[in-house]
């Protein structure tokens, strides 16, 4: 079984947007190894966050690896955008209600030259990845129903964690996995010890005094 190195992805829904270079600075210096850019649209979530100029202006401000985590309808029509903005990953949703080609999207996302993710909402069964397993980079899982940061962790899809660990050593597939929602340093362990190697936290970073102290937290130093 090959290691992976365990990356702390800060969501930067959860940051300070009236000094938001200031804040993803503290938190980049802090030891975040990727930033979580979630997109909202209000139609496949309740919500409404950012676009592509708000990832414009972080890829301005770091070399790191920008997570793109796209819960919107047609993502087809949004990826070359997303990926012109500096994405370094992009996922996206396997549910219908996402109206898009899910094998197409994540080709796409591919041939822009980015790492391609898949993930699934709480209620959406796991076989609804299996399918496209050999030809994603990451596998996110969703701990929460997405649109909202603080919601709390959902332990029951540590199910769908451990079987996206055990189908990659059966298929030979290649791929991170992470999680996202309510995460913080109980539910990162749990997280990890199922197979998460990368972990997606907005509350428990940003509403934190000390980020540094709160991302050794979620490492479990
Ligand atoms: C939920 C988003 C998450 C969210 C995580 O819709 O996908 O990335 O920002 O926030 P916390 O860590 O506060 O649950
Ligand atoms: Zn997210």
């Amino acid at each position: 079984m090959t290691t992976r190195p365990l990356l702390i992805a800060p969501s930067i829904l959860a940051a300070d947007f009236g000094h938001l270079a200031a804040d993803l600075g503290r938190v980049l210096d802090a030891g975040a190894d990727w930033l979580h850019l979630d997109i909202m649209d209000g139609q496949f979530v309740d919500n409404i966050s950012f676009g592509p100029a708000i990832v414009k202006l972080v890829r301005g401000l770091t070399t790191r690896p920008l997570d793109v985590h796209l819960m919107i309808e047609r993502a087809d029509h949004y990826i070359p955008r997303f990926a012109e903005a500096g994405a370094d990953s992009i996922t996206v949703h396997v549910e219908p209600e996402a109206k898009h080609d899910v094998a197409a999207s994540l080709r796409m996302i591919r041939e822009r030259g980015c790492r391609a993710g898949l993930t699934l909402n709480p209620a959406t069964p796991f076989a609804a990845l299996e399918p496209h397993l050999p030809d994603v980079d990451l596998v996110l899982i969703m701990t929460v129903h997405p649109g909202f940061g603080g919601q709390s962790f959902r332990p029951g899809m540590m199910e769908k964690v451990r079987r996206a660990r055990e189908l990659r050593e059966s298929l030979g597939a290649d791929y991170d996995i992470e999680v996202d929602g309510g995460i913080n340093p109980d539910t990162s362990a749990v997280s990890i010890e199922n197979g998460a190697n990368v972990l997606v936290a907005g509350t428990s970073v940003f509403k934190a005094a000390d980020y540094a102290g709160a991302i050794c937290a979620l490492r479990g130093d």
